[in-house]
């Protein structure tokens, strides 16, 4: 959806400095040629934060958190891209362009921005309605009391009560009628054969009824990240059904992606390090009264990749809580799948099993605020839950054991993305298995080892007859996998470098099979038109581009501190390594024909002559 030109945000980076934005909100103090305070992203004594200012670059060696200045306002203040780009330009005295766009969409963009501005207007109405009604009304007062919540905790989070009047809110808006009250989800529409109306299909339908979605309630306003309301949850006094009500989908309020909390939460989180995922509204609101600030809550949906994801972006590790019943232990295995495909060196993943008959609510006021940060410091972490999961009921002792563990285990080790923590899952499930690493990694299809060196001298004799050929191909794709990762870490932080390389060098990266291969060909096309870039902006335009993510799972952060001078050798070296792989694959490509044909007698001679020149080349490297 951004519309804000490359060139635009090349310029602005280029007038920015990330020691002045970083600066503003983390005490900077000079070392080198760099700067170093305490990371903002996680809590520590020592400073390992460092801001460099030559590379405009920011990166924590102790949580790993990097990025450019946008990325750092869109981390540290929880700012959206172009939020985060609008802050910098006001910053630098410079001006966001509209990008000339169709006049239509243009429209379309001004009359949504005008309806959710018009709908949060709405419910800060009704919210400030519902905090006077909850002063007003003692037994909803006394409930929350008997729910052990003080007043002060209620007034942080803006709890409030909904009357029992089926159209309360009349009492706000004397224009009870009008369609923003539906589209707020703050009102229930139906039609004449009683259907319900939802708040984003209106157009042309006639509305019967129209009733208070929450009624008799005790309310909790949801915000998003920056703090804006965008919709309610609402829970029962007494006993009733349902329990808890949401607000429904409206263009604010985007159940799977919100996390109730967030925004209220997001100082501890920083200083904590981690986030705490709870189950309901009062588990948050409970913990944060005893001084646990850092939990958030799911809006009663399991929790979502985009969620975790979003969480992220706050800090490096969630910390999941569950109750300690077979619910528990289901919801669990549903949140390490959804956990799975955002993880990383960097971002760690722990589950918090709570005794039977507990949730955090009740525990944190049963045993206290220590007791319960004393469970989360005993949490399980995501590998050893993943390693319990695979094994659990199977009788590893024996072939048909291990053969089930491993049909568990590939279609979860394939959602982890390539990481050294995805190896040491491996490794680890292989001393569980008592099965050799490179035996375990074929069957889970796995490229042959990520940190295997490239094998010297003449390539080695073939083991089983039939999978033989297949399993060394499937082994120099995966070497060349590695090597291309390489490759691709160090271009991605020194794009300069992308110029020292011959054309079949850049084919090489572009060609290849693997993940990197859309990288290479997104930098040779970004390079191609501004082939000055800096590294920072070009890392706004992969963010741009959605591939942000897959360019951090290379694991670039530690990079960004070098010098390309440094780094040229070790680029030469990962992509002769990947000629290298090609190479060998060939010839026992050739070798397989029996090398009847002249043709293939000629190419594999001239292949031998490639591979002694790029063994002659590599160990000088
Ligand atoms: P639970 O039913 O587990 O209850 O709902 P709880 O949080 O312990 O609630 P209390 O302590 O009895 O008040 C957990 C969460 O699931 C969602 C809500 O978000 C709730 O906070 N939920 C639950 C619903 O959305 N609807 C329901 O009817 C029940
Ligand atoms: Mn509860």
């Amino acid at each position: 959806m951004s519309l804000i030109p490359q060139e635009f945000i090349q310029e602005l980076l280029a007038r920015t400095d990330i020691v002045d934005v970083v600066g503003r909100s983390v005490q900077l103090k000079k070392a080198g040629t760099n700067y170093k305070g305490l990371c903002p992203f996680h809590a520590e004594k020592s400073p390992s934060f460092t801001v460099s200012p030559s590379k405009q670059f920011y990166h924590c060696f102790g949580c790993g958190a990097h990025g450019t200045a946008v990325g750092f306002l869109m981390d540290h203040l929880a700012l959206s891209f172009p939020d985060a780009v609008r802050e910098l330009a006001s910053q630098a005295g410079m001006t966001v362009p509209e990008t000339p766009q169709d006049p239509r969409q243009a429209q379309q963009t001004r009359e949504q921005r005008s309806l959710k501005l018009n709908l949060r207007e709405v419910l800060e109405q009704a919210n400030q309605f519902y905090r006077d009604q909850l002063r007003a009304t003692p037994r909803a007062v006394a409930y929350l009391k008997g729910r052990g919540l003080s007043g002060k905790i209620a007034g942080q989070f803006g709890l409030g009560y909904a009357p029992d009047d089926w159209q309360g809110l009349a009492r706000v808006f004397p224009n009870y009628d009008a369609d923003t009250l539906i589209q707020a989800g703050l009102v229930v529409a139906r039609d004449a054969q009683g259907e319900t109306l939802e708040p984003g299909a209106l157009e042309g339908r006639a509305v019967a009824r129209r009733y208070d979605r929450l009624r008799d309630r005790i309310t909790f306003p949801i915000r998003n990240a920056q703090g804006e309301l965008i919709g309610f949850g609402g829970r029962i006094l007494d006993r009733g059904e349902p329990k808890y009500l949401n607000s429904p989908e409206t263009p604010l309020f985007h159940k799977g992606e919100e996390l109730y909390g967030l925004f209220e939460g997001r100082a501890a989180i920083q200083r904590q390090g981690y986030v705490l995922v709870v189950e309901g509204y009062l588990d948050v609101i409970a913990l944060a009264q005893h001084g646990v600030g850092n939990a958030v809550a799911t809006l009663g949906t399991a929790c979502t990749t985009e969620h975790v994801r979003k969480l992220f972006r706050h800090c490096g590790q969630i910390v999941f809580s569950f109750d300690g019943d077979a619910a528990g232990q289901k919801a669990a295995a549903r949140a390490l799948e959804t956990a799975l495909p955002a993880l990383g060196d960097e971002r760690s993943v722990k589950f918090l099993f709570l005794p039977p008959e507990h949730d955090p609510d009740t525990f944190v006021r049963t045993f206290g605020a220590d007791a319960f940060e004393r469970e989360v410091g005993r949490a399980q972490p995501l590998s050893v839950f993943l390693l319990d999961t695979l094994a659990d009921g199977l009788a590893l002792a024996t072939a048909e054991g291990r053969a089930q563990a491993i049909a568990r285990a590939r279609p979860l080790i394939a959602l982890l993305p390539d990481s050294t923590l995805k190896s040491q899952i491996v490794g680890e499930f292989a001393k569980r298995l008592q099965t050799p690493l490179t035996e375990l990694r074929q069957a889970l299809a796995l490229p042959a080892g990520r940190h295997a060196s490239v094998p010297a001298g003449p390539a080695q004799p073939a083991q089983g007859r039939a999978s033989g050929a297949a399993s060394r191909a499937a082994r120099m794709s995966g070497l060349r996998t590695d090597h291309a990762r390489t490759a691709m870490r160090i271009l991605l932080t020194h794009p300069g470098l992308w110029a020292s390389l011959s054309a079949s060098q850049h084919e090489l990266l572009m060609q290849d099979g693997s993940s990197t291969r859309q990288l290479a060909n997104w930098l040779e096309a970004r390079l191609d038109a501004f082939p000055d870039i800096s590294a920072s902006a070009l890392w706004e335009g992969l963010r741009v581009d959605g591939l942000l993510e897959a360019a951090q799972a290379l694991g670039s952060g530690d990079l960004l501190d070098m010098e390309a001078d440094d780094l040229q050798q070790d680029l030469l070296g990962a992509i002769f390594s990947i000629e290298l792989a090609w190479v060998k694959q060939r010839q026992q490509e050739l070798t397989h024909t029996g090398l009847i044909d002249e043709q293939a007698k000629l190419e594999y001679l001239s292949l031998s002559s490639r591979l002694v020149e790029l063994s002659q080349k590599l160990p000088r490297l």
